[in-house]
Order: C-alpha cells, then structure tokens, then sequence
C-alpha cells in the first residue's frame, strides 16, 4: 500500500506519520512538506532516518512537481493536509491561504485523478461552517459560512474536493475536525503559545472577554478518525470529527487549567484586544462518524492537556528555537497594536 501524506511536517500531519507507522507499519509511506516556517523536519527525523519513512520536500501548488510525483509512485491513498493553517496570520495576509489551500488542493486533485490514485482523504475543519451560539452543534449538511480568510480557503478546497467526486466520479472524502492539541503543535496556537509563554514567565494574550468557546480534540484521536475514514468512509462524503462535551470549553478555562498544570500565577493572563470576526463557538455533531465507522475520542480533555504540558516541559529545545527564530516578527506584527 502506497500513502502519500502531504504537510507530513506540521502539527497533525507528523503526528499522523507517527500514528500510521505503529498502526499499518506494511505501509509505505511517503511525507510530504515544503517545509514553511509551520513545518519542522525534526518532528519526523526519527522515522526519515530508520528509512520508515520517505521524505519529499515539494511544494504543492507546482503543478509539474506534483504530477512527477505522481507519475512516478502510484499513490493508493492520499491524506492531503498541507495548508496555511493559522487564522491570525490569514487576517494580517490573506495571499500565501489561497495559493496553498485552493490551488495547492486542485493541484493535488488534478495529479490524484490523472494517475488514477485509490483514494483520498482531505481533511478540514469545522471553521467553514462558522460561528454557533451558546447551543447546537455543525452537522455535516450545515451550510458554510466561514469568517476568516483561513476558513474561506479551507471551504473553497472542500467544495473542490466533493466536485471532484461528482464531476470524476473521484474516491474522495472530506473530514472537518474541531481544535486539536497534543505533541509537535507550532507555539502560535493558544495552547501551546500558553505552555510556553506561562513557562517562560511571559504574558498569556487572551483575545477579547475569553469566552470564546473551542471543543478540544487530543491529536492521536483525530489521527484514529482519518485512518478510519480512508479505509471505511464512503466517497464523496464529508466527515465531522470532534471531542466530547467535557472538552467544550472557554478559552478562559483552558487557560486556567494550563496554569494550574505548570503552578504558575493567574495574573500572567493578559486581555488583549479581540479577532476581527472572532468565532464565538465551535461544536460538532459526530453521530455519523460514529455510526458509520465505530469512532468516538478517547482521550479526556484533562489527561490529554496534561500529557501536553508534560511534552513541551520535556522538548523545551523543540519550541525554544521555533520561538528565538523568524517566528519572532509574526508575534510582534500580530501582538503589538492588540
Ligand atoms: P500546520 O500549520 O502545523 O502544518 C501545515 C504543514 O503544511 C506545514 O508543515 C507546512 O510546511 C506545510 N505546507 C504549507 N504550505 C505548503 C505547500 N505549499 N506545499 C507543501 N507543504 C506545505 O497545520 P496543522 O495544524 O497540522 O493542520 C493540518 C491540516 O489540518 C490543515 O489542512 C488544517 O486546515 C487542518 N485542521 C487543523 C486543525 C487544528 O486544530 N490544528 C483542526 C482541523 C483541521
Ligand atoms: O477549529 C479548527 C481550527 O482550530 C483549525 O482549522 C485551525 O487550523 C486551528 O488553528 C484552530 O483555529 P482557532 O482559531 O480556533 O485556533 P487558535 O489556537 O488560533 O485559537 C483558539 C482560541 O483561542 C480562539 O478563540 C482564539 C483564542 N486565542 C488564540 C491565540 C493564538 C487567544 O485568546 N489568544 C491567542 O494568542
């Protein structure tokens, strides 16, 4: 069996590299990334270097690299998650999220079909569907209605995914998962910005009153979901994927908890000034994964944030020099007027 996972050096994409070599270890898996300032070789070194794992650095949206690729390996399956990923960056410039997450997709599309790839696996996120109030969850069929430059992005890829499917008949999937947290997350998500930040004695920016609801994912159970959508999902679907009600919760209780973990003051909480659009809640009905494909998270919110914490205390190396480097000037342009 022949994988291709594209953003194999970001945060879920090298966890999923990890996860797919215990979990189908016949596997041979090829890691794609271009190796933006979100992706960091040394999170799959490990498996690059026992010759487990194959590593590519390309750039998706160049057409003849991607066909070449193609050409040459005969992909089974493809789990395509490269993309401009964070919503604060797609606000300050919008350009680099629509080269990479619309035409980076078609690209994928376009070399998927033409060398008659298996299947094909795109995985989104629950922001194309918006913000919710205080009730309710996304089901698969709400309509989209995303808020950011990020989330209009990611839509326009789904929508070009499920074209795919019905124009070629492609064996394409979409899964839209809610906030993942877990090992290898770049420091410029709240979660581990927070870990960070409160160990290096540095203030934790809370955007707006900090009620901003996110529903909580530990990584390796969302890994769980995309293997089980490749191999059972039905083509030309979409997937939601989500943590359980326990992990719902306030970006104000989330920091109390990273604080508590790492016995650190209260009084590190810095309210900033809020995100342009600022989605107030995120949640999503997982009925369907659940009964079409037997997957439901594992991982309470608790444990799985304090594995987290425990990570980064032990990988202080791994973001200190993410944090010293060119990451620098996006805190400083993002931060400094809030
Ligand atoms: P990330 O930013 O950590 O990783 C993205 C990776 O894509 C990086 O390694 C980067 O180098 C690579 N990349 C960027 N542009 C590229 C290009 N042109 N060609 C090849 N590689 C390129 O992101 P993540 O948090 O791991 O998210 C992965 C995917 O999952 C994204 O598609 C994102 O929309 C989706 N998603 C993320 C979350 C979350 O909470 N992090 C939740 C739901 C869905
Ligand atoms: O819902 C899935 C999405 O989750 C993914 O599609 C995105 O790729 C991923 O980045 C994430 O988006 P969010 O915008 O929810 O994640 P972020 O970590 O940036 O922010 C989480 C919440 O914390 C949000 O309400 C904004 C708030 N926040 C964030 C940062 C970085 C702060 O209060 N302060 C901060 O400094």
């Amino acid at each position: 069996m022949k994988v291709l996972v594209t953003g194999a050096a970001g945060f879920i994409g090298s966890n999923l590299v990890h996860y797919l070599t215990k979990e189908r270890p016949s596997w041979k898996v090829t890691a794609l990334d271009l190796l933006t300032y979100a992706g960091n070789l040394k999170n799959i070194s490990s498996l690059v270097e026992s010759g487990q794992v194959r590593f590519e650095r390309l750039d998706i949206t160049d057409d003849k690299v991607i066909d070449g690729l193609f050409e040459r390996e005969k992909y089974d399956l493809v789990f395509h998650l490269a993309a401009e990923s964070h919503v604060d960056r797609s606000i300050l410039s919008a350009r680099e999220f629509v080269s990479t997450n619309v035409t980076g997709t078609q690209v994928l599309l376009d070399a998927a079909y033409k060398h008659k790839t298996g299947r094909f696996v795109h995985i989104s996120t629950d922001e194309v569907y918006g913000s919710l109030g205080p009730t309710g969850a996304f089901v698969e069929t709400t309509p989209l209605d995303p808020t950011s430059p990020y989330a209009a992005s990611k839509a326009a890829s789904d929508l070009m995914v499920l074209a795919f499917c019905k124009t070629h008949k492609f064996n394409g999937s979409v899964t839209r998962c809610t906030n993942n947290y877990g090992f290898y997350h770049f420091p410029e998500k709240l979660i581990p910005l927070f870990i960070t930040n409160a160990m290096e004695g540095k203030k934790l920016p809370l955007y707006g009153d900090g009620m901003n609801v996110r529903s909580w994912l530990f990584v390796t159970d969302h890994c769980d979901a995309l293997l089980r959508v490749a191999e059972k999902g039905r083509a030309g679907e979409v997937y939601n994927i989500g943590g359980n009600s326990e992990a719902e919760l306030p970006n104000k209780e989330v920091t109390r908890m990273i604080l508590e973990l790492l016995g650190k003051p209260a009084d590190l909480v810095q309210q900033v000034g809020d995100r342009p659009a600022h989605d107030r809640r995120y949640a999503v009905d997982t009925t369907k994964i659940k009964d079409e494909l037997g997957w439901t998270p594992k991982t309470p919110f608790n444990e799985g944030l304090a594995r987290t914490v425990a990570w980064y205390q032990e990988n202080r190396e791994w973001w200190g020099e993410i944090k010293s480097g060119a990451y620098l000037s996006f805190y400083e342009k993002n931060y400094a007027n809030r």
